[in-house]
């Protein structure tokens, strides 16, 4: 039950020279708070959420209690973690105007992160306390956020199709009534774990870009709705959210197991990278990727396709031979985007699922960040010239 544990800062931060003094690019290894949400062990591959250990969680735990536990700080009882999932379930559904905003622009086929992004926006709206940065308000509001996000999902997904939107449903759990919003029926026991279980890996990874995103916007007492946005727009890009959709599209195009070794080599050799490998923080197998393996093989096996697994399984050999003595190994997105595919799941939705998990964290750091508050305003180094002489249009060449 250690408290603190040191973290390591590699020696490998990109610091730039400049003639104001140096500059961590990327505030890579640059502490911006201290926090009791979530904390990893690059090195020895261990991920926790308030000091469990996600195996465990993953073990024994489901998403509506480990959200709460992100949440609150600790687990909840039976009647806690009922009142919670209650809360969840009857919050789901959105007013019929946001509904309107989502066929829109699906009809139009904005994509499902922006229409995320300007449904959240809008929803806040419809909440005459979106601006009170209470504690309470704040809780409630993540509630609010966390229920509706798989609801904006499905139902883009369905407009997009010409299909009609399905309402959520309050007897399902939160994994099994996004699916069923998705798909019309009731999923199987393993296409909700599936679901289910990627919700929990991913629901907090201490402060990567989106979630710093969404402290420098809270950190100007905005309200939650537009941290939230902050979150989703910095997660949209490819160097974040997108790998596992990436990581899918290379097990398609390598086509069959016996192709993934002369595919990677070939692929290294001419200096490329390979998608759902390597990762900033760990310089081992990520620990999340190492427990989703399990599920994607279960999964295959159910859904009676188990060509995308032994090709993965077949990339890993090679990734474990020639890339993990340059300490890169697979990430959660090497195995995640199988799940999603054999899900029947659209490419364009794998990184709205991952929001979908990661507004508990996003939230959760939002509220703690506001307990010691600061207002994010780094400095730049100016090399432009000064005092530069105005000249009028006409006398300009
Ligand atoms: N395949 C091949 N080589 C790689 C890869 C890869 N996927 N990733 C890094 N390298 C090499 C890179 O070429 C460089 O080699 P050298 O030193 O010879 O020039 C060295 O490793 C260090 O690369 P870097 O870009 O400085 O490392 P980074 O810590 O900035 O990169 C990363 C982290 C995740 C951006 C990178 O590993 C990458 O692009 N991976 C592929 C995309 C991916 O899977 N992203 C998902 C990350 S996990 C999602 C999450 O946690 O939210």
């Amino acid at each position: 039950m250690e408290s603190v544990r040191k973290v390591e800062i590699s020696t490998s931060g990109k610091v730039i020279e400049s003639p104001c003094g140096p500059i961590i690019h990327g505030l890579e290894d640059v502490l911006i708070k201290v926090t009791s949400i979530s904390d990893i062990d690059g090195r020895k591959g261990i991920l926790w959420y308030r000091g469990y250990r996600i195996d465990d969680l993953a073990k024994y735990s489901n998403f509506e209690e480990t959200a709460y536990l992100v949440l609150y700080g600790k687990l909840p009882t039976r009647s806690e973690l009922s009142e919670f999932s209650e809360k969840l379930a009857s919050n789901r559904d959105l007013p019929e105007e946001i509904y309107s905003i989502i066929r829109v622009l699906a009809e139009n086929k904005v994509h499902p992160m922006l229409v995320l992004e300007s449904a959240v926006s809008a929803l806040a709206g419809f909440d005459p306390k979106a601006g009170d940065l209470s504690k309470e308000a704040l809780y409630d509001q993540a509630i609010r956020l966390t229920a509706v996000l798989p609801t904006i999902i499905a139902a883009h997904y369905r407009f997009s199709r010409g299909l009609g939107v399905i309402k959520p449903k309050k007897d399902l759990s939160h994994a099994a009534n996004f699916l069923y919003m998705m798909f019309g029926s009731t999923p199987d026991e393993v296409s909700t774990r599936a679901i289910d279980l990627y919700l929990v890996l991913h629901i907090d990874h201490e402060v990567p870009a989106s979630t710093f995103a969404t402290h420098v916007a809270i950190s100007t007492w905005t309200d939650l709705y537009s941290a939230i946005v902050a979150g989703i727009a910095a997660l949209k890009g490819p160097l974040h959210g997108g790998a596992n959709e990436a990581a899918m599209k290379q097990y398609l195009e390598i086509g069959s197991p016996s192709n993934a070794r002369p595919y990677v080599e070939k692929l290294l050799a001419e200096g490329k990278r390979l998608m759902g490998v390597g990762h900033r923080v760990y310089k081992t197998y990520d620990p999340r990727a190492r427990i989703y393996k399990d599920l994607v093989r279960e999964l295959s096996e159910k859904k009676g396709n188990m060509t995308y697994y032994q090709i993965a399984e077949e990339v890993e050999k090679v990734v474990l031979e020639k890339l993990a003595p340059k300490n890169l190994y697979p990430n959660i997105d090497f195995w995640s985007g199988i799940a999603m595919y054999l899900l029947g799941i659209p490419y364009e939705y794998y990184t709205p699922i991952f929001a979908m998990s990661r507004v508990v964290g996003w939230s959760a750091h939002a509220i703690e960040y506001l307990n010691e508050h600061r207002l994010f305003r780094p400095r730049a180094c100016y090399i432009g010239p000064h005092d530069v002489q105005y000249v009028p249009i006409d006398q300009r060449k």
